[in-house]
């Protein structure tokens, strides 16, 4: 049959990759797609976000699976769009509904979620516009860090810990007066937890679920864990602390109830649902939910998952995935991220790469790139591409990602050489 990925990061690369391989996959179509994707499929120049644009591209190429790899079409309702259109409604789609896909575009909405449903996570009180002096007066009694979170999505930045309290009754208030926009008409106030992080992927078709590979990844630009956050720099997936203890933990306290909660609300959810967690003294917490899989986490868990990725989809979509048995590899993997010089501030694009050609024993997934009309691959984002190995450990697996890292070349090119350097 015919597909249709939406997004254009490493993981859509990554997912383009496991698709593309499966004999279930006739044609695949990405939208918009990178330099990458393009070795697996179709690359169109269409918006995830123009639903009708995709609508024109599902009925022109006769598709009849849609996987979706960002969050922001979902949040949109793009699953609502093809329920609720007579040509859409009986194109499988992977992605939850608008309702659904709350729990990662509002945090008042997911922390509602959780408490409801009996689900660990830090303690929180939530402030609209008309609180501003009661968030005011409330951050002012809080322990330090406090972390504020804006309700909807912010791209990234909408999270803040913060040490000193009068700095955060001044962002408090300038999140609700409008600071990071509509995504800020809602605060949550919560505790901080001081833990070790990792998450959780779990693959629903709504009744049943099936537990992905499990990873860590680095957000912050700087060795150690320190600077701004970025969009990802690296991960390993299995993080070794991670043992069957804690995952049953995790699956009885918060997968389980998850689902439960799903069923209970009539929730349409099929997809992926990724569970940022954080363990406290070897009790596991959430942090958030996100309603599709996470980069660079998605590199180093699909190239685990030796199923055939299109069954899997198609068991998600018709509600079968109850006969699902999920096939993951024993060997370890590990991401190394290369960004363009300057990220995640300001950088430049349009810088030649080299070297791609030389890269062995690795797998190189693009992000930010694209081919100039030469056939020349150049920058065309702050993360470039990643690079995910396999290894007995971790370890050997960040090995092999920094001997390719080394091997490839552009203007300003920078990466961090100490994943994995917690565990
Ligand atoms: N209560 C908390 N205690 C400690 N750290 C926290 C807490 N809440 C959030 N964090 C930190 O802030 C990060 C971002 O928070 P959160 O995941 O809620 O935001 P987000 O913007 O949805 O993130 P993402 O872009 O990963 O989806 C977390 O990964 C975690 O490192
Ligand atoms: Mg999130």
């Amino acid at each position: 049959m015919n597909v249709l990925l939406l997004g254009a990061g490493a993981r859509e690369h990554a997912l383009a990759w496991k698709l593309s391989a499966s004999p279930l996959c006739a044609n695949l179509y990405i939208a918009p797609g990178n330099a990458g994707t393009s070795d697996h499929g179709t690359n169109v120049a269409v918006d995830p976000n123009d639903f009708s644009a995709v609508k024109d591209l599902v009925v022109d190429k006769n598709i009849k699976l849609v996987v979706c790899g960002p969050e922001e079409p979902l949040v949109r309702g793009i699953k609502d769009y093809f329920s609720s259109d007579d040509r859409l409604k009986t194109v499988y789609f992977i992605g939850p509904s608008r309702e659904a896909a709350r729990l990662e575009g509002s945090k008042t909405y997911a922390k509602a979620f959780m408490e409801e449903y009996g689900i660990p996570t830090a303690a929180y009180r939530r402030f609209t516009v008309d609180e501003v002096s009661e968030a005011i007066d409330y951050v002012g009694n809080c322990a330090t860090p406090v972390v504020l979170k804006a309700d909807g999505l912010a791209a990234g930045k909408g999270v803040l810990i913060l040490d000193d309290i009068e700095e955060a009754k001044g962002e408090v208030r300038a999140i609700l007066e409008g600071k990071f926009g509509e995504a800020g008409s809602k605060v949550v106030v919560e505790a901080f937890l001081d833990g070790i992080e990792f998450s959780v992927f779990v693959l629903t078709d709504g009744k049943s679920y099936r537990i992905l590979p499990t990873a860590k990844d680095y957000k912050r630009i700087g060795e150690g864990d320190t600077g701004p956050n970025t969009g990802g720099m690296g991960s390993i997936s299995h993080p070794p602390f991670v043992d069957a203890d804690l995952m049953r933990k995790v699956e009885q306290r918060i997968i389980q109830p998850t689902l439960k909660g799903i069923a209970a609300r009539k929730l349409d959810y099929r997809g992926f649902i990724f569970f940022g967690l954080i363990v406290v003294e070897g009790e596991p917490h959430l942090i958030e939910y996100n309603c599709r899989l996470g980069d660079p986490e998605t590199q180093s868990v699909l190239t685990r998952l030796n199923n055939d990725f299109m069954q899997l989809m198609l068991e998600t979509a018709e509600g079968e995935l109850g006969a699902a048995v999920v096939d993951m590899d024993d060997r370890q993997t590990a991401t190394v991220v290369l960004v363009s010089g300057g990220y995640p501030g300001k950088y430049e694009k349009g810088k030649a790469i080299s070297g791609i050609d030389t890269v062995r024993d690795s797998q190189v997934f693009h992000a930010g790139t694209k081919r100039r009309e030469d056939g020349q691959i150049v920058t065309d984002g702050g993360r470039v591409l990643s690079l995910t190995s396999y290894g007995e450990t971790f370890q050997e697996a960040l090995r092999k990602c920094y001997a390719n890292a080394e091997k490839i070349a552009f203007e300003g090119a920078n990466y961090r050489s100490d994943i994995g350097f917690d565990l």
